[in-house]
C-alpha cells in the first residue's frame, strides 16, 4: 500500500474529486479526514468513507474554522502527512456584471481557503510530508462567464511554487493537480441554467481530444501519484489530468 498508516486531509473530501481521493487514500491505507460543508454530504462521505475517516464541518472561507479544523484533526492524529487542498466552487458571470462580492467570496474559498488551510497545516505536517492542490484547465485558457474562477486557480498555480520554496528545506513537496472537465457536481453549482450547462458540457467533452469528460476517480489517480513517495522528487509542478484540451 502507497500510504500506509499516513495521515490525510482531505478539502472538499465529501464530493467529487475529493471525496475519490479520500476513497483511494483510505485504501491506500492512509487514515483520511475531509472537509465540507453541507450536512447532507458530510454524511454520505462518512457512508462512503467508513467508520474510521474522521469528518468535519468548516466553512473554509474563515480561517477561524481552518484553525479549529486543524486542532481537531493534530488532536487526534498527533500529525500530518499529506494535504489534499481542493475545495473550491465558481459562479458564471461576464466580466462585466462581475460584483465585489462575487470576486471575493470565490478567492475567499478557492484562494484564501487553501492558503490558510496550508498555512495552519504546515507546522504540524511531518518532515518530508506531501502537499497537493486543485487548480484548473481553466489557469491556461481562457473562457467566457468564468473570469474570476480562472484568476483563482491561476493564483493557485503560483501559489504551488512560492509556498513549494519555502516549504522545500522541510523536504515537503508543493504540486498541483490541473483536472480539465471533470463528472461531478461541481458545474451544475456554476448558476447557469440548464439547458446552458447542458450545452456547454456537450461543446467542452467535444473539445477535449480524448472526446470525452474525465471522471473522479482519473484524477484521484494523479493525486494518490503526487502525494505518495512515488514523486518523491516532484514539487513545484501541475500534473494536468484534463484529456489533452489546455495541451493539444
Ligand atoms: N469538476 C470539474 O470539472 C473541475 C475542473 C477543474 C477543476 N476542478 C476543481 O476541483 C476541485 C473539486 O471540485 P469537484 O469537481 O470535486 O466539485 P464538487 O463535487 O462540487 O466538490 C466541491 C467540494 O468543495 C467543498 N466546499 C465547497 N465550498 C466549501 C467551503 N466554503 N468550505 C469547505 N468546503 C467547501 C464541497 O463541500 P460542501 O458541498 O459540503 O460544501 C465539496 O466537498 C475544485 O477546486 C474545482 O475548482 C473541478
Amino acid at each position: 500500500m502507497k500510504l500506509a498508516n499516513k495521515v490525510a486531509l482531505v478539502t472538499g473530501g465529501t464530493s467529487g474529486i475529493g471525496l475519490e481521493t479520500a476513497r483511494l487514500f483510505r485504501d491506500e491505507g492512509a487514515k483520511v479526514v475531509v472537509i465540507g460543508t453541507s450536512e447532507q454530504r458530510l454524511r454520505e462521505a462518512e457512508h462512503v468513507l467508513g467508520e474510521n475517516a474522521m469528518i468535519l464541518r468548516a466553512d473554509l472561507r474563515d480561517p477561524l474554522q481552518i484553525d479549529k479544523a486543524v486542532a481537531e484533526v493534530v488532536e487526534t492524529h498527533g500529525a500530518i502527512d499529506i494535504v489534499f487542498a481542493n475545495a473550491g466552487a465558481g459562479k458564471s458571470a461576464p466580466f462585466d456584471a462581475v460584483t465585489p462580492e462575487q470576486l471575493g467570496d470565490q478567492f475567499a474559498l478557492n484562494v484564501g481557503g487553501l492558503f490558510f488551510t496550508i498555512q495552519k497545516s504546515a507546522p504540524h505536517l511531518r518532515d518530508g510530508g506531501s502537499i497537493v492542490v486543485t487548480t484548473s484547465f481553466l489557469n491556461a485558457v481562457g473562457t467566457p462567464g468564468l473570469a474570476v474562477l480562472s484568476a483563482t486557480k491561476a493564483a493557485v498555480r503560483s501559489l504551488v511554487r512560492s509556498i513549494g520554496a519555502e516549504l522545500a528545506p522541510r523536504r515537503i513537496r508543493v504540486n498541483a493537480v490541473s483536472p480539465g472537465p471533470i463528472d461531478t457536481p461541481f458545474a451544475s453549482k456554476l448558476g447557469l441554467p440548464e439547458d446552458d450547462l447542458r450545452k456547454s458540457g456537450e461543446a467542452l467533452a467535444a473539445a477535449v481530444p480524448l472526446k470525452r469528460i474525465g471522471s473522479a476517480v482519473e484524477v484521484a489517480k494523479a493525486v494518490l501519484f503526487l502525494a505518495s513517495d512515488d514523486a518523491s522528487y516532484v514539487t513545484g509542478t501541475e500534473l494536468v489530468v484534463d484529456g489533452g484540451l489546455s495541451q493539444i
